[in-house]
């Protein structure tokens, strides 16, 4: 549990978050098993520190405070979960894997969080009656913190499903099962599309585009729309589920939170002496739709339905956080200066992207480059562009390689995560004339956006996610193939060939850590 040991740890270093809050701090470590801060009983004021293995975060809410008795967190479907089951507050709105383990032991994997209809590596032959079959059958849920996301093909793919190989014997090729990490339910007024491949957010599931000048409405409409789906699908709600007004509550809440780790276990207050870190800096941070995008750097103004342009298009600047900027001429051994440095190689070290669909293939350069480009000199803010928060401003599904199956040929994996506790799905292009599978296949864990719109080529894109709150909900990637940050920060070393020291490593991590 994370109670007293930890807190204990974290007050060693720098006097105690700066000696303010402390008893607020220790509340929240009091409250803190599986996120529910029960302690405080309805109301969680804005400001309580929640710890995780790097320091605490903080979440505010634009209503002062969390009430706790809103429908977020009640039980509104069959099974005993609520939203907060899978996206707690003391975890950044999202969920570790740790945080997973944590309630399995507490309740002998009883806890609603484990519920067979997508908690379990798969939904047939398990057993679940006995704690040995629990730990087997949620052990995905228990170390990498996933869930059982099951979606049709779509009738219409111009690809075919060719086999699927699931080494927990969810086979079926009409109903793929992929292996997901819960999205954090916060920060949510800078996304630009919803779900890690974007079927909240697309006409084609009867939601809506999330563009410039019509975001705001769109994004309000397609929470609520996610938060029925939610209902009845991870809570098995019946049909009709939540009422109308249940559902325009959670969206209203959600747009409402604002969360970022707000105290480092080396470097204290995350706002102290200048810096900007933590949620209350990121409440006044301005977002539209593509305020800084870094696609289609060709178009001057990008031409949105309805008329308007997007006024960020062609204005780029990979200067992309600018939380730690204050800490940069402290000195070099400073745990703040360690911060800095790593904001400044995430702002600034630029690398060769190659090989990404959504950014090098010519459907990503909107016509304007044939061949597309096959190599662009790029930084982590060319997909990481939102300013300060680090989605995309603009929705880009990018495929970056992290579903790539590691068959023990590294030439295959470029980017060396272990993902053999994944299922192999191939699927091949279809002959537009016969109708019939080409030689044209790819082998993934998750085809990502390619199941929402059928199209084979955007098979194993993924949207880029907000960069906050990182620390507090390990694994990363959407398939929790990152165990750690630092293995984020490997994966592009060895996926693009950027060369860091490991002094840079260490100093990118603790950024984004502080994030
Ligand atoms: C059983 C666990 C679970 C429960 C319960 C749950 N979620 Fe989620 N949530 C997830 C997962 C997993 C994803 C990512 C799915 C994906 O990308 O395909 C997600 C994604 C989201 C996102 C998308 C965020 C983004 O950046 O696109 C929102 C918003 C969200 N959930 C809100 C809710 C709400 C509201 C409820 C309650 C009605 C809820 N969730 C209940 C697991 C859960
Ligand atoms: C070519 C585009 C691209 C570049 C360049 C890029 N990223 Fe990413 N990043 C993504 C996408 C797409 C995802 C989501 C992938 C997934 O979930 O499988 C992602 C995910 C992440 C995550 C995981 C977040 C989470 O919640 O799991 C972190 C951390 C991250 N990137 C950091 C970085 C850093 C640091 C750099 C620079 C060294 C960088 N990225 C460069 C596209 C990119």
């Amino acid at each position: 549990m994370r109670t007293f040991g930890h807190l204990a740890k974290l007050r060693s270093r720098r006097g105690a978050f700066g000696g303010l809050t402390v008893g607020c701090a220790m509340l929240a470590a009091l409250a803190a098993g599986h996120g529910q801060p029960s302690f405080f009983g309805k109301f969680l004021p804005n400001g309580v520190f929640f710890p995780n293995p790097n320091g605490a975060s903080q979440t505010y809410s634009s209503n002062g405070g969390i009430d706790l008795r809103g429908p977020f967190f009640q039980s509104l479907g069959s099974n005993g979960r609520t939203c907060a089951s899978c996206h707690t507050v003391a975890d950044a709105m999202g969920l570790s894997a740790a945080t997973a383990e944590q309630v399995f032991r507490a309740t002998r994997g009883m806890d609603p969080l484990f519920r067979p209809v997508d908690g379990s590596n798969c939904d047939h032959d398990i057993d679940v009656s006995t704690l040995e079959g629990r730990e087997a059958a949620y052990s995905l849920l228990r170390t990498r913190g996933l869930f059982r996301i099951a979606i049709a093909v779509p009738p219409n793919a111009n690809y075919r499903v060719m086999s699927v190989s699931n080494p927990y014997g969810c086979n079926d090729s009409e109903n793929l099962s992929m292996y997901r990490r819960p999205l954090p339910a916060t920060n949510l007024r800078f996304l630009s599309a919803v779900m890690s491949d974007g079927r909240e957010s697309s006409p084609l599931t009867g939601t809506q585009k999330i563009t410039y000048g019509y975001d705001a409405p769109a994004l309000l409409s397609d929470l609520e729309h996610q938060a029925l789906d939610a209902t009845l699908g991870h809570a098995q709600a019946n049909e009709p589920g939540p009422t109308a007004a249940q559902l325009l509550a959670i969206a209203q809440f959600e747009l409402g939170l604002t969360s970022a780790q707000s105290f480092d276990r080396g470097a204290g207050l995350l706002w102290a002496d200048g810096a900007k870190g933590g949620p209350a800096a990121l409440v006044a941070q301005p977002f539209f739709i593509s305020i800084n995008s870094s696609v289609n750097p060709l178009f001057p103004l990008l031409e949105q339905p309805g008329g308007l342009t997007t006024p960020g298009d062609g204005q780029f600047t990979p200067a992309i956080f600018h939380a730690f900027d204050a800490w940069a001429n402290l000195p070099p051994r400073d745990s703040r200066a360690a911060i800095a440095r790593g904001e400044a190689i995430f702002n600034s070290k630029t690398f060769a992207i190659t090989g990404v669909a959504g950014l090098n293939d010519a459907a990503a350069q909107g016509g304007l480059a044939p061949g597309g480009i096959a190599s662009i000199q790029g930084t982590c803010g060319t997909c990481h562009d939102t300013p300060n928060v680090g989605d995309h401003s603009f929705a880009t599904p990018l495929d970056i390689g992290t579903g790539d199956p590691d068959p023990g040929d590294a030439s295959v994996n470029l980017g060396g995560l272990d993902i053999g506790y994944l299922p192999r799905i191939t699927v091949c292009k279809l002959d537009p004339n016969t109708g019939q599978p080409t030689s044209d296949c790819k082998t993934t864990s998750d085809p990502g956006q390619a199941l929402i719109d059928g199209n084979f080529d955007h098979v194993g894109k993924i949207k880029g996610p907000i960069l906050r709150g990182l620390a507090a909900r390990a694994p990363y990637f959407h398939n929790g193939s990152a165990k750690t940050l630092l293995d984020v920060v490997r994966f592009y070393e060895k996926r693009f060939g950027l060369v860091l020291t490991p002094q840079e490593e260490s100093d990118l991590v603790a950024f984004l850590r502080s994030l």
